[in-house]
């Protein structure tokens, strides 16, 4: 079943049709999301709600929340949580995982609720996903109240978040035709310090260097074509990029990245070990 989406007034016309790409890829992913990439992004929230500080009896919004795993940890820590999403296979998932939290189907761009209700904004690899993320910070500093918070997660560069490298490595390498998959926003924009911060401070946040960092977790593989797997059922814009090839190319793609983790992530014992690596940003209002 697919939701329809609330109209975003003066939202720009070329992303909407990214915006539009992301709905309906979540829609029809919510289930295999959950089961391939949970445990991984899933793994970044304890980091994420402690650069926040203390939220018992704060209010609280999860952003993008998915399955829902932010708002799960927020509540068990005393928050009072508000979760949205716009995929409403995800909030019927999330809903059904956690019974007694508030999930709602809603657009990061344009959040619904009044200005200044809540005292924290979180998003656990939402950012990424955005059409338009300085708009989405404008509306997180909107609903925050005076001094409120905001933290999100990236996906840090190729440089240092090696599945990310051996993607698109894989995909330079072998991947065939033009893609159909419509141009957004950089993934990587808010990976450099610079750009983030012109962009936080544009929509009225200071970055807190104090509390950001860089956190790196291990993921370990229980079969070297898990990241491939993963990627091909469970994620939107790369998964797409997968999905678009032929038969022949996904398996030299597959064959590619098996190499890749092999010579780069193997451990002693037998096993590979990849090093997730993403960025917690820490916004304060200022
Ligand atoms: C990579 S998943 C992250 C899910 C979850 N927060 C986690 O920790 O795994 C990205 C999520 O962003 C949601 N999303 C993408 N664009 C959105 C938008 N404009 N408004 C609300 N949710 C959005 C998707 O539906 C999806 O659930």
């Amino acid at each position: 079943m697919s939701h329809r989406l609330p109209d975003i007034a003066e939202h720009h016309t070329g992303l909407d049709a990214f915006r539009d790409f992301e709905h309906r890829g979540w829609e029809t992913l919510a289930t295999p999301y959950h089961h391939v990439w949970g445990h991984v992004t899933g793994a970044f929230v304890p980091p994420l709600l402690a650069a926040l500080g203390s939220i018992e009896h704060r209010d609280l919004l999860d952003v993008a929340t998915g399955p829902g795993y932010v708002a799960r940890d927020a509540r068990k820590l005393g928050a009072t949580v508000t979760a949205i999403d716009f995929s409403a296979a995800m909030i019927r998932q999330a809903s059904r995982l956690h019974p007694f939290i508030r999930f709602e189907v809603g657009d990061a761009h344009s959040l619904r609720f009044p200005d200044g209700s809540f005292d924290a904004v979180v998003s656990n690899f939402g950012m990424q996903h955005f059409s338009d993320p300085g708009r989405v910070l404008s509306e997180f500093a909107r609903v925050l109240r005076p001094g409120g918070i905001c933290a999100f997660t990236i996906w840090a560069g190729n440089d240092v978040n090696c599945a990310g490298d051996v993607l698109d490595r894989a995909l330079a390498l072998e991947a065939e035709g033009q893609t159909a998959v419509p141009v957004g926003p950089n993934y990587h924009q808010l990976t450099d310090t610079e750009a983030r911060r012109d962009r936080l401070r544009h929509a009225g946040f200071e970055e807190c260097q104090e509390a950001s960092s860089l956190v790196t977790l291990p993921w370990s593989l229980t079969h070297v074509d898990d990241l491939f797997n993963a990627e091909i059922q469970g994620s939107v814009r790369s998964g797409a990029r997968l999905r678009e090839q032929t038969t022949e190319v996904q398996a030299r793609i597959r064959t590619s990245m098996a190499t890749m983790i092999a010579e780069r992530f193997s451990i002693v014992g037998g096993g590979y070990e990849l090093p997730m690596a993403a960025q917690i940003i820490v916004g304060r209002l200022s």
